[in-house]
């Protein structure tokens, strides 16, 4: 059984931060390299972090001593990395969104079987404890039949933040604006808890940022088992509010802000359930990344790193797979399908 695994950063921005202190907890990971196009970018990290650095990810994918790939570019420079990756027989855990395109997510998960390598998409929601209470929930039946669900994710980004990093809020690397970049966390949630989207009729706009894709976006979803929902998300409204998860069914109702629980309310109450909500509502982080995107613990994606050792080690899929990663990018694409015919989109 193999006793340390060794990972490489592709990307030194901002997010790779929360996967080299990931990296750095985990006893049995430890970081060899780390890449980025801007060569000072990766040196001054690899010199930091006492590792390796490279300016090409095809040098990283050389060495022997890697094991794990961490895809930390440009949204729409996910597919490249990754499927480099894979043909060098190296796992990938890549960043949300898994790509940009349907397209570019079947070919990346096509490399990786090819490969025999496992994938993983970066989803820190759903290894937080009230939202995996919620789900397992969802799932024993306690809603009784599902009638609504919904997700507001009403967050503020200034105008700087597009400004200062020039592939945010394009179509070609940022594959969208609020859905596809921030929304697309709590989307994620809500297929999962919900089940999938069957069709949706949306409007998109970008009515605060000077941004070529939407910063404000609202849309009516059909989910298969009949419920109905409702998606709104943003990167327009000052000063930003925390994202709202509500699932409603014949039984009662949760509403989680955050990681908070505001509503759980069910028609037989259940005590020892009540202590429970209250407990993991006391413990939530108090996030602020509806304001400020760095503001985020890294607790969550230092879990889902685990479970890519353990998936590797017990031979299975990881938690969140290509094709998991793949549901939310789905529902946003035929969001914006439909604003743009004006028209329901089916999935
Ligand atoms: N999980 C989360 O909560 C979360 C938060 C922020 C960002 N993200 C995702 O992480 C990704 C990166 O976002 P960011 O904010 O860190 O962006 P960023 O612009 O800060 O960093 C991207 C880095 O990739 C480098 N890069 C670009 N092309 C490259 C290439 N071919 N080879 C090597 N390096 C290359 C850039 O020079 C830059 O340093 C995006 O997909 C974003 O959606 C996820």
């Amino acid at each position: 059984m193999k006793k340390s695994f060794g990972f490489g950063i592709v990307g030194c921005g901002a997010i790779s931060k929360a996967h080299i202190e990931s990296i750095k907890l985990i006893p049995e990971a430890r970081l060899v390299g780390v890449v980025d196009k801007f060569v000072e970018k990766a040196k001054a990290v690899g010199e930091g972090e006492g590792c390796d650095y490279y300016s090409d990810y095809n040098d990283l994918l050389k060495r022997p001593d890697l094991d794990i790939v961490c895809v930390c570019t440009p949204s729409g420079l996910h597919a490249e990395p990754t499927i480099a990756s894979a043909k060098a027989g190296k796992h990938v855990i890549v960043e949300k969104p898994l790509e940009i395109t349907l397209e570019k997510i079947d070919s990346m998960i096509k490399a990786c079987e090819e490969n025999n390598v496992k994938l993983a998409t970066i989803f820190p929601n759903r290894f937080k404890k009230a939202t995996n209470y919620l789900w397992k929930k969802v799932q024993d039946g306690r809603f009784g039949k599902l009638i609504m669900g919904d997700a507001y994710i009403k967050w503020y980004r200034t105008p700087e933040y597009y400004s200062t990093a020039s592939w945010r809020g394009t179509w070609t690397m940022d594959g969208g604006g609020a859905l596809m970049n921030q929304s697309i966390h709590t989307i994620d949630l809500l297929q999962w808890m919900m089940g999938k989207v069957s069709s949706v009729v949306a409007y998109t706009d970008a009515l605060l940022h000077d941004i070529e894709t939407e910063d404000t976006a609202v849309a009516i979803v059909r989910f298969e088992n009949g419920a109905l929902g409702v998606i709104e998300g943003a990167t327009s409204l000052y000063p930003g509010f925390p994202n709202r998860l509500e699932i409603h069914g014949s039984k009662g109702a949760a509403i989680l802000e955050n990681e908070k629980f505001t509503t759980w309310n069910f028609i037989d109450s259940d005590e020892q359930e009540e202590n429970e909500i209250k407990r993991l509502s006391e413990a939530a982080n108090k996030s602020t990344s509806f304001s400020d995107p760095m503001a985020f613990n890294f607790d969550p994606h230092r879990r889902q790193i685990e479970d890519m050792i353990a998936a590797i080690k017990e031979d299975r899929a990881p938690f969140i797979d290509g094709y998991e990663g793949r549901k939310a990018v789905e529902i946003i694409a035929s969001i914006y399908r439909s604003s743009k015919e004006g028209r329901p989109v089916d999935l």
